[in-house]
């Protein structure tokens, strides 16, 4: 089986948000299940080779806005695998931000499959969210023979893009589907054209591809989804359980594993408190946010609402995140009224987000819709319990009262009750909360099971083409 896994982040060499540690860590666990899996991706200038020899393919021309433009594929591999990575170079058009970015990049991609310029020819071309959403419709109009998943890791995210792209691309407007309802706008909508024109689609939990049908959680498109219903399905992520484990995570300054996770924990929170100045005590409880400050989705209305009205004196909060600055002033606001007990951190620092999945006694997740959330699972790696809202890949990967709390309605209230619920138990039944710890860091967040899934799409992808 071979798959091109067409994506634009990846972990080391380029990252945004969850999407690219998935790019790292699910095509590591398909290779090692048999499967010949490459990705591709573009060569910002932000890219970092981690110190590798690049390694010229090939050098070719596109059209595009009617003029040849000239794309070099270089070829790396994973810091940990033996899977190449193809990166594209362009100076003009494959750099960020540029409107042009996706849509020169899906033609790249197009270009490089029916030409084969790799030298290599996959049986699945694995599409990834919105910025490769062109490629299957490109692949169906160009009568390539390839079979086309599209994984949905966010339906919000949509790209949406000025008409004038498609014509840059060379495309006929006719030639996407709905564009009817888009021309009134003179926008194309990627996520869409990919959802209708992937031969099969699936998101990134069981429950979130069900979320989507809804008028809830469509974000527009649940009508377009469910005409496509047959072929939407759900896969829980996992995580990369080489480098999210407790055990050897060099940013930690203790290292424990479930069994010495009561005296590990508290090592690594006295040494969290300490840093962040506040007071160093076991009987505060210290809970922890880490995640991007996008407020339509990670929640951080309810919980600036929730920390604003509880007895701060009680708790400790550290929110490690960055984004949309409106939030960040609120946060940046609350921590300086409250430096003993509210600490808010702006810039991502990968060293601090371990120390706080080490260090916490809870992680809050109070997303108005998550997809999946990878936070949630590597806190109950390190033996921290989520308090999260029950909805998408929260619900699917997290047992209320067995290994987190889960919280059903988005307000601030219900996270206030749950929050202050798991702290109860905390104070008055640490017999119950270490059984709970224990479950958590013991339950399989491992890429195994999903990976097989993943290869079961593959596989009746290829079974369809033997048919038709
Ligand atoms: C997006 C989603 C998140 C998911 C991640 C990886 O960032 O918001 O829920 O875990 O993609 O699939």
């Amino acid at each position: 089986m071979k798959v091109l896994f067409v994506v634009w982040e990846l972990v080391p060499f380029f990252q945004v948000g969850g999407l690219g540690d998935v790019a790292k860590a699910l095509p590591k666990k398909l290779h090692q299940q048999g499967v010949d899996v490459r990705v591709i991706l573009p060569f910002y200038k932000a890219l970092k080779l981690h110190r590798q020899q690049k390694k010229l393919i090939k050098e070719f021309t596109v059209v595009y806005d009617g003029k040849k433009q000239k794309v070099t594929i270089f070829q790396i591999h994973f810091l940990d695998a033996k899977i190449p990575v193809y990166i594209l170079k362009n100076e003009k058009w494959l750099n960020i931000p540029s409107k042009d970015i996706f849509s020169f990049y899906n033609l790249c991609v197009y270009e490089i499959l029916k030409n084969n310029y790799l030298e290599w020819v996959p049986d699945v071309v694995h599409c990834q969210d919105h910025h490769t959403g062109l490629i299957p419709l490109l692949i169906k109009d160009g009568n390539l023979k390839f079979k086309t998943l599209l994984t949905i890791h966010n339906l919000n995210h949509q790209g949406k893009y000025s008409l004038d792209i498609v014509k840059k691309m060379g495309l006929k407007h006719s030639k996407c589907r709905v564009i009817q309802w888009e021309t009134k706008k003179k926008q194309i909508n990627f996520l869409l054209e990919g959802i209708i024109h992937a031969d099969l689609v699936n998101a990134v939990s069981p429950s979130y591809a069900k979320e989507i049908f809804t008028e809830e959680y469509g974000c527009g498109l649940d009508e377009i989804i469910r005409n496509e219903g047959q072929k939407i399905s759900g896969i829980l992520n996992g995580i990369d359980y080489d480098s999210r484990d407790p055990v050897h995570d060099k940013n930690i300054n203790f290292n424990y594993g479930v069994d010495s996770a009561i005296k590990g924990k508290r090592l690594n929170k006295k040494f969290l408190q300490e840093k962040l100045g506040f007071t160093v005590s076991d009987d505060i409880p210290l809970i922890g946010f880490i995640g991007r400050f996008e407020s339509k989705q990670k929640g951080l209305d309810i919980m600036h609402k929730m920390i604003r009205r509880v007895n701060l004196q009680k708790f400790q909060f550290v929110i490690l995140g960055q984004g949309e600055v409106e939030w960040e002033d609120q946060f940046l606001w609350l921590a300086s009224f409250y430096k003993k007990n509210v600490s808010y951190i702006s810039v991502f620092d990968k060293k601090l987000a371990s120390q706080i999945y080490a260090g916490a006694d809870f992680l809050l997740v109070p997303s108005r819709f998550e997809p999946c959330g990878l936070i949630q699972m590597i806190a109950m790696r390190y033996g921290t319990l989520p308090i999260a809202r029950a909805t998408g890949g929260l619900k699917d990967s997290i047992i209320d009262g067995v290994d987190g709390f889960l919280f059903k309605k988005y307000s601030s209230f219900d996270l206030e009750t749950k929050m202050k619920q798991a702290v109860e138990i905390w104070k008055n039944d640490k017999k119950k909360i270490n059984e709970m710890i224990v479950t958590a860091m013991k339950k399989d967040f491992s890429w195994d099971k999903s990976a097989r899934e993943y290869i079961k799409l593959y596989e009746k992808l290829c079974n369809q083409s033997q048919i038709s």
